[in-house]
């Protein structure tokens, strides 16, 4: 489970920020392989990008509250993502977003308590053809109907 701070993710963080001291312009870059690595960017790791980096920590979470790539609370193994803009809406998106919370036992913008699954909207995926579409890490589900929707979040491990 992810905790805030724990040693393994302190070890983490400095393992990464080890290659980018004081390299200011790639702040982004880090922030993005911290995010990968650990799927959130705890606070004591934003302090240290602030310390190793030499960037205000006021710009560091700028930075993390500005681009949706980035989370300051833990996230799912697996972001679930479904489309709710105007060519999935007319064909079912709602119906298929209750579904997954149904599924999952959460709304959208929650994780689930085993942080298996992160549950996000999205206004359109660029693949309005292939509505509804939902999306689980980097796997496109598309023209999906009600049915399919636990069968595909229960191939998951
Ligand atoms: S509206 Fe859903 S992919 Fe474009």
């Amino acid at each position: 489970m992810v905790t805030d701070n724990s040693e393994a993710d302190v070890k983490k963080i400095n393992h990464i920020l080890a290659g980018y001291k004081g390299e200011s312009n790639l702040l982004i870059q880090v922030l993005l392989e911290i995010q990968k690595e650990l799927r959130w960017l705890p606070k004591e790791g934003l302090i240290r990008i602030s310390q190793e980096l030499n960037v205000p920590l006021r710009q560091v979470y700028h930075a993390v509250t500005f681009y949706k790539a980035f989370s300051l609370v833990p996230k799912g193994k697996y972001t679930v993502t479904v489309c709710v803009g105007t060519a999935c809406h007319v064909r079912g998106s709602p119906r298929i977003l209750d579904r997954v919370e149904q599924t999952l036992g959460i709304n959208s913008g929650d994780t689930t308590p085993d942080f298996k699954f992160s549950l996000e909207t999205v206004n359109c995926l660029g693949c309005c053809a292939m509505g509804p579409v939902m999306v689980v890490g980097d796997v496109y589900h598309g023209k999906l109907s009600l049915d399919q929707v636990r069968r595909i979040l229960d191939s998951y491990d």
